[in-house]
């Protein structure tokens, strides 16, 4: 298996890129076909390792699935629902949607606590608690969640503490197989969370105010198969479009929907790129120098956290002016600061903060910590002079369809090995 990703930089990049399906909403909708009660056929899912794991554990369960030129298609009628092994359920922190289908479904599921990115500690105590007010019991044993209800659920109001993606998209779920309306309160608004909704709602179950803080559920006695098409990837889009400016090149990012990418098309425009959005996609280039610009990360519709490394990685090429990056969605996401440093970036670092100064990079060999520090570092080293190694770069295949071929097309001189 190729795990090194070997590039020069010093390459503008330019020409067109098309950004596939998105893996988060992929996931999700992936497993919510398991509640239909016929064949499902999904359009534009990304040929990625997450989904291929997933994929595993399905037909471990006994599921009929088949994926053609991203075209998924998924009977779940003859599932057995056997556990699934922890071999493959580590490798996918999204496993865990498998306790709010299988709980709305069967009334139990039996689930290993999942992988994933080392980004923090990502507790699931609040899917748990979403899954308690309706009703279920929760056992933990030895890294393993039992959950199991009275069928039907109950549905419930759950308040979440934090607007958990995970725990709002599970909570849905298992709501869609309660009796009586769920409510939940300081929802997460992810783009892939309205996606999973309108799949949902297309399949029989009734659900409203996806989008907003209040999402409420009337749980349904049998939902149907469906066909839908998913989401295009708005962080795998924003990577290419961070490239571009970064390499200060000229590129259209088709499939890119402008909507779910505001708050990073408003940093790009302060920074002094040139954002042209049609219907299809957005253009971006870069006129003159750029500058420093200010970044949180803060749930949708603020800057997501999983384009905060591609961003530290280009602000260490503003022209002028010290950026500040503030991280408060995960407490553990500035691994990728110390391999930016191996790499000549300027950054100093102060708990949830990162102060990034312009700095001149140089290739050198660094380490792909996770799926999106690993292309913070590709576009790291599309800006240095020189070749940079990265190492473990089979985090950044779990995120990222056709990379090599993507980033080739637009001129990157790299390759893996
Ligand atoms: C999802 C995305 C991930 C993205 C993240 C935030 C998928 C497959 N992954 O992850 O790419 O970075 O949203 O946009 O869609 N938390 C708790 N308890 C819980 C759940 C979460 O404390 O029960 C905390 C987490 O530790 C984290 C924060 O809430 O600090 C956000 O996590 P969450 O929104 O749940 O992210 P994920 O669904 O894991």
């Amino acid at each position: 298996m190729a795990d090194r990703l070997f590039l020069n930089g010093g390459k503008r990049l330019q020409g067109e890129v098309r950004a596939s399906g998105a893996k988060n909403a992929a996931l999700p909708i992936i497993n919510a076909a398991l509640l239909g009660d016929g064949e499902s056929q999904l359009e534009d899912i990304p040929h990625l390792r997450d989904v291929i794991h997933l994929q595993q554990i399905l037909e471990h369960m006994g599921v009929r699935v088949s994926y053609d030129q991203g075209v998924m298609t998924i009977n779940p009628q003859q599932a057995h629902f056997a556990e699934p092994p922890y071999e493959l359920v580590r490798k996918l922190r999204a496993s865990y949607y498998l306790l709010g289908v299988l709980l709305a479904r069967n009334g139990e599921a039996r689930i290993a606590l999942p992988g994933g990115c080392a980004i923090g500690n990502r507790p699931i105590d609040l899917h748990l608690k979403g899954f308690k007010a309706l009703g279920a019991e929760i056992h933990l044993d030895h890294g393993v969640v039992e959950v199991r209800a009275p069928r039907p659920l109950n549905g419930a109001r759950i308040y979440l503490d934090y607007p958990s993606v995970g725990a709002t998209i599970n909570i849905m779920l298992a709501a869609c197989g309660a009796r009586g309306q769920t409510i939940i309160e300081n929802a997460a608004r992810e783009p892939e969370i309205i996606d999973l909704a309108n799949m949902l709602t297309v399949m029989g179950a009734r659900i409203k105010g996806v989008g907003t803080d209040i999402v409420k559920v009337e749980g349904i006695e049998r939902l149907g198969a469906t066909q839908h098409r998913i989401i295009p990837d708005r962080i795998e889009s924003g990577s290419y479009m961070i490239a571009a400016a970064a390499t200060r090149g000229d590129v259209y990012v088709r499939n890119s929907l402008c909507e779910h990418l505001k708050s990073l098309l408003a940093k790009l425009k302060e920074m002094g790129a040139r954002i042209e959005e049609d219907i299809e996609g957005v253009r971006v280039t870069v006129p003159n120098c750029l500058r420093g610009v200010d970044v949180k990360t803060l749930p949708h519709p603020g800057f997501p956290t999983d384009l905060q490394p591609q961003m530290m990685a280009l602000l260490t090429q503003a022209g002028e002016g010290t950026s500040l990056v503030i991280e408060t969605v995960f407490e553990n996401r500035f691994m990728h600061v110390d391999e930016l440093k191996r790499m000549g970036a300027d950054i100093k670092m102060d708990g949830r903060g990162a102060l990034v100064k312009p700095s001149r990079l140089s290739g050198a060999r660094v380490w792909a910590t996770d799926l999106r520090a690993g292309v913070a570092l590709i576009i790291a080293g599309l800006s240095a002079e020189g070749e940079t190694q990265i190492n473990d770069f089979h985090h950044v295949e779990r995120g990222y369809e056709k990379l090599e071929e993507k980033f080739k097309g637009l001129g990157a001189d790299l390759h893996l090995e």
